[in-house]
């Protein structure tokens, strides 16, 4: 069973492409994971440094009906179960023309339906599919909603934008009962979190305190590592060198196992239920 998940937000800024690319990472310690950059920016792909260009970009996939998924994938190299679907800038250019397609929302679904039939019975080769947009909420935005049982949605704890997150929400809501009745919130993550300041920890209690249940356990520090790991085309979670910011990425990918089995309801009802990480780790 794949497991496809939206990383969203209405913000710039929040940790989308950070969030997309070190939680793929993660999560391909263990499992099959495809990462695809559906935003005509490419930050996902320029952060895992890969130049390799796929048989057909993601534009040409989604004009050409049939074509196949596999044939956008490039492998990453030296790192086992982890593929990229790189971003690809005509995306902007093919934008209008993918607006006036019919059934333009459902799309890229479609791209991954085709490759699922394809397989007979098989299913997709991966475990995770880790989709980052654009913070715009257009059409990129819509399809990966239409294509996902699941969206992430970051939220920096400095600058605690309450009206964003709620007009993630809100959007994200919308597809759901218009277009993909199964979508669901993995959570609400935490990101940027600074304990040294009273802004973060307000913010984080302020979020607990609205959303619950709803807000990952795991929390994501300000940590320089991840700015320079994004130009260095590293995942954290695998370096040699242990540091916080790769610890909660781990972190999140167990929490995110968990979450999508169902499993964190069982530990929460628990007496001694205790996971996740803290953000000052
Ligand atoms: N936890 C973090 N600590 C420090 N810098 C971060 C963190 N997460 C993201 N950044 C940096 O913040 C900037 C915006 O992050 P990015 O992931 O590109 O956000 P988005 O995709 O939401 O626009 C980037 O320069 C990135 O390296
Ligand atoms: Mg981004």
């Amino acid at each position: 069973m794949t497991h496809i998940v939206t990383i969203l937000s209405s913000k710039g800024g929040v940790g989308k492409t950070t969030t997309a690319v070190q939680l793929a990472g993660a999560l391909a310690g263990e499992q099959a994971v495809l990462l695809v950059d559906a935003d005509p920016q490419c930050s996902a792909s320029k952060a895992l440094g890969s130049t390799a260009a796929p048989r057909l970009a993601l534009g040409e996939l989604l004009e050409q009906p049939g074509a196949g998924l596999a044939q956008g994938v490039v492998s990453l190299p030296n790192r086992e179960r982890f593929a990229l679907l790189p971003g690809d800038p005509s995306l902007m250019d093919r934008r209008e023309g993918l607006e006036r397609q019919l059934a333009r929302e459902s799309i890229l679904r479609d791209v991954i339906e085709e490759e699922r039939a394809a397989s007979r019975g098989n299913g997709l080769p991966y475990d995770w599919v880790i989709v980052d947009v654009p913070p715009d909420l257009g059409i990129f935005a819509v399809n990966a909603l239409v294509a996902s049982q699941w969206y992430l949605v970051p939220v920096q704890t400095e600058f605690l934008a309450m009206a964003e997150i709620e007009r993630t929400l809100k959007f994200a809501e919308q597809v759901r009962k218009r277009l993909n009745k199964p979508l669901q919130l993995l959570g609400l993550l935490p990101t940027q979190y600074d304990a040294r300041t009273d802004m973060s920890r307000q913010s984080l209690l302020s979020l607990r305190e609205r959303y619950g249940e709803r807000v990952f356990d795991t929390v994501i520090p300000r940590s320089t590592s991840l700015a320079k790991a994004s130009q260095a085309g590293e995942i954290l979670a695998a370096a040699a060198r242990p540091t916080p910011a790769g610890a909660a990425y781990a972190a999140l990918a167990s929490e995110a196992r968990a979450r999508v089995s169902g499993l964190d309801r069982c530990a929460k009802s628990a007496p001694t239920s205790g996971q996740g990480s803290s953000g000052s780790a």
